[in-house]
Parts: C-alpha cells; sequence; structure tokens
C-alpha cells in the first residue's frame, strides 16, 4: 500500500459528478469574469465566516499584496511577520515595496510569538502580519493588543487556515483583513489558483474591489478618497446597471488585475458545502496520529483557545533526513515544510528585509527538524495506520 503526500484524484472523482455540469454551466453561460457566480461564492464565503465582506482575486499572494495596499502599507514602511511560513507571506510584503521585518515564533506551536514584536517596532512599522500555520491560529489576542497600542494594521494570513478557529472567531476575521488561498492542495482547493480577502470595514472593502481592479470607476474614485483623503468629482449619484459602466475607463489607482474567475468560483462553492467534513475527517487523523505515534517524535501543543483546522500534521525530529527517506522508501510521502526560514532566503538580506542577520533560533530549530506526514480527507484508515507503524519501526530500528 502506497501512501501519497497528496492525492488530488480522489477528491476529484468523487465531485466529478457535481462538479462537471456545473462547470459546464458557467462555460456555457460565457459570463468568465465576475458576474453572479463569483458575487455567489464570496456571498456564500462570507456567510461561512461570519464576516461583513468577502472579495475573489487571483492568488493567496494577491490577497496578501491587495491587503497591504488597502492598509495604506507604502514603500519603505516595515510589516512584522513570521520567518517560519511559506515565501509568499514575506514576497507579497517586498512587492508593495514594504520591508518585511522577521520575529521569532513560539516552540509550542510554531506561530509568531506576540512577546518578540515589541522589540522590533520603529516609527515605519505599519501592519503586523500572522500566519495560522499548519491550520494552527496565531495568538491573536496579544497581536490585537500590541496593534492596538501602536496604531497598527493586523493582516491575517489565513492560506492554510480556512475553517479554523481561535476563541470561537473563524481564522481571518480576528484581524482587520483575511487572506486566503484556494491552490489546489489548500483544506479548500479549486482547480487552478485564486484567493479571497475577507474584512468587517466597508473602507477597506471599497479599496480591495477597487485594487483589484486596475483602481477603475466609483470603487477607484472612492478608494482614492479613502487612501489620500482627496476629494474626486464624479457624479456618484449617476445611474450605473448592468454592464454599463459610465466610469470603467477612469482610473484613480494604480491597481492589478486580480480576480477570481467564474470556473474556479463554480467549483470552490460546491467544494465550500463539504469543507467541515473535510475539517472534521483531518482532525480524526490528527488525533490518531497524535494517539499512535512514538513518544520519541515531538508534536506541535495547541492550545484550547483554537480550533485548527489541521493544513499540515507536523512533526519535529533530530532525525530529519533518516526519517524522510525510510518514509520514501516505504512508499510513503512526506514533506519538509519549511526547511529555510526567510529570514535565511536568498531572496531577503538586509537591503529590503530586516533581521536577516540575526538569529532568530526557534524558527531555526523547527526548519531543521520539522516533518509533515501525508492528512488529507481522503486518507483511509488502513493508511493512517501504515504511516503511524512505518514512523514507529523507524525509531525502533534506531533503538536497535
Ligand atoms: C502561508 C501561505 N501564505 C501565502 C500563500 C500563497 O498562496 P498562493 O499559492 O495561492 O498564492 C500560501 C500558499 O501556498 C501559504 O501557504
Amino acid at each position: 500500500m502506497k501512501v501519497p503526500f497528496f492525492d488530488l484524484k480522489i477528491q476529484y472523482q468523487e465531485l466529478k459528478a457535481d462538479l462537471e455540469p456545473e462547470i459546464l454551466k458557467v462555460m456555457e453561460s460565457c459570463a468568465y469574469i465576475g458576474g453572479s457566480t463569483v458575487a455567489e461564492f464570496e456571498e456564500h464565503v462570507a456567510d461561512y465566516l461570519g464576516c461583513g465582506y468577502a472579495m475573489g482575486c487571483a492568488s493567496g499572494t494577491d490577497a496578501l499584496v491587495l491587503a497591504l495596499r488597502a492598509c495604506g502599507v507604502k514603500p519603505g514602511d516595515e510589516v512584522i511577520t513570521t520567518p517560519f511560513t511559506f515565501f509568499a507571506t514575506a514576497e507579497a510584503i517586498a512587492s508593495v515595496g514594504a520591508v518585511p521585518v522577521f520575529t521569532d515564533i513560539k516552540e509550542d506551536d510554531y506561530t509568531m510569538d506576540p512577546t518578540r514584536i515589541e522589540a522590533a517596532l520603529t516609527e515605519r512599522t505599519k501592519a503586523i502580519l500572522p500566519v495560522h500555520i499548519f491550520g494552527a491560529a496565531a495568538d491573536m489576542d496579544a497581536i490585537l493588543d500590541i496593534a492596538k497600542r501602536h496604531q497598527l494594521r493586523v493582516i491575517e494570513d489565513t492560506a492554510q487556515g480556512i475553517g479554523g478557529e481561535y476563541k470561537g472567531k473563524k481564522l481571518g476575521t480576528i484581524g482587520d483583513v483575511g487572506c486566503f488561498s484556494f491552490y489546489p492542495t489548500k483544506n479548500l482547493g479549486g482547480c487552478g489558483d485564486g484567493g479571497m480577502v475577507v474584512t468587517n470595514e466597508e473602507r477597506l472593502s471599497t479599496i480591495l474591489r477597487a485594487l483589484h481592479e486596475h483602481g477603475a470607476g466609483m470603487q477607484g474614485a472612492k478608494a482614492k478618497e479613502y487612501l489620500e483623503g482627496t476629494e474626486e468629482s464624479l457624479n456618484l449619484s449617476e445611474k450605473v446597471d448592468g454592464l454599463y459602466n459610465p466610469y470603467k475607463y477612469y482610473n484613480y489607482l494604480i491597481g492589478y488585475n486580480s480576480r477570481l474567475d467564474a470556473v474556479q468560483a463554480r467549483i470552490l462553492d460546491i467544494k465550500l458545502r463539504h469543507l467541515d467534513g473535510y475539517n472534521a475527517r483531518r482532525t480524526a487523523i490528527a488525533k490518531a496520529y497524535r494517539d499512535g505515534l512514538t513518544t520519541n517524535v515531538i508534536l506541535p501543543s495547541y492550545s484550547d483557545t483554537m480550533v485548527p483546522c489541521w493544513h499540515q500534521f507536523v512533526l519535529r525530529t533530530e532525525y530529519k533526513q533518516e526519517l524522510c527517506d525510510y518514509l520514501q522508501e516505504h512508499e510513503i510521502g512526506c514533506g519538509t515544510f519549511y526547511p529555510v526560514p526567510l529570514h535565511k532566503q536568498k531572496a531577503f538580506d538586509k537591503s529590503n528585509a530586516r533581521n536577516t542577520e540575526v538569529s532568530l533560533p526557534v524558527a531555526e530549530l523547527i526548519s531543521s527538524q520539522s516533518v509533515c506526514l501525508p492528512i488529507y480527507p481522503e486518507l483511509t484508515d488502513q493508511q493512517v495506520q501504515l504511516v503511524i507503524d512505518t514512523v514507529n519501526r523507524f525509531y525502533q530500528e534506531k533503538a536497535v
């Protein structure tokens, strides 16, 4: 029996009968960009998360870029974030011309350590960007408290956290803006790239909508007013309906083309109905791993203030490479997220980031030891047991 690290085919086969006719309907509608399919999905995500506004965009990376811009982050501003995350988190900060400032993480759950944040603040700090890494909640109360005291925005990177909770709230709805990814292997994964930005502030929602479509039209004018305090001389009371938008070719901000397309939105809308079931299965698999794995591995400890959505199941071992090779030999896939903490990535140095030359010991330790085991809803109990037995046998053989 093989256990791939992920297997997208099974979910597709299970949902094929529901997905294919709906994809064809969108094809036949010829409404490929925007329109009611995207709007419905956005509404369903907002309802699911319990937040005011949700806007589809082209990827999780774009969601972060749009959120940073909407929060008024400008070239030269600093944004405090974690080094233990996927590259896109800090890449988004750098791509708006701002400076990622890396601070260390907590050894229990690998999220940002709020006790490190205040020492990193300067007069240029604009925002804090925590990541709900592997689907486990960052310490949002402590982060929001710092943000409030220093008038900073909080942008949640929830690319790995959809459906997870912190103190009864869905991840991504706790700070000012939440950013989601629908990359195919995510807990809610599309058949291509896709992302979502959510907020409870009308003002931020207007700016996000303007930026994702070239800063154009009435939204663009309003967004410029919000961001720059200018008053635009548009006759905003003029009736605009249907496809006719007299302002579409008037641009007020330099934005992006970053839209979620209708085919992806329809696919994701159908999958959204299954998300809680998928996350429940991930939780059951995580429990089986936690109960069954040898005590030789170190597992993260998640506080009961959170309900993780188990995007990844990570363990720590001092025999990282050997364990990965052993699993591979036994046809079990594994991941090593993330082998290079971002303050050590070649793309960052003191010219475009801060704290690249200091040691962030916890992030460095976890990066050197982390191994992720297969976790996706379609894994069978037999496969889960095989993974447990194989990891345990690796340690038994080591002890001989
Ligand atoms: C933590 C984190 N942030 C951002 C992203 C970027 O999302 P996307 O790949 O949809 O651009 C990812 C996705 O892999 C991620 O895991």
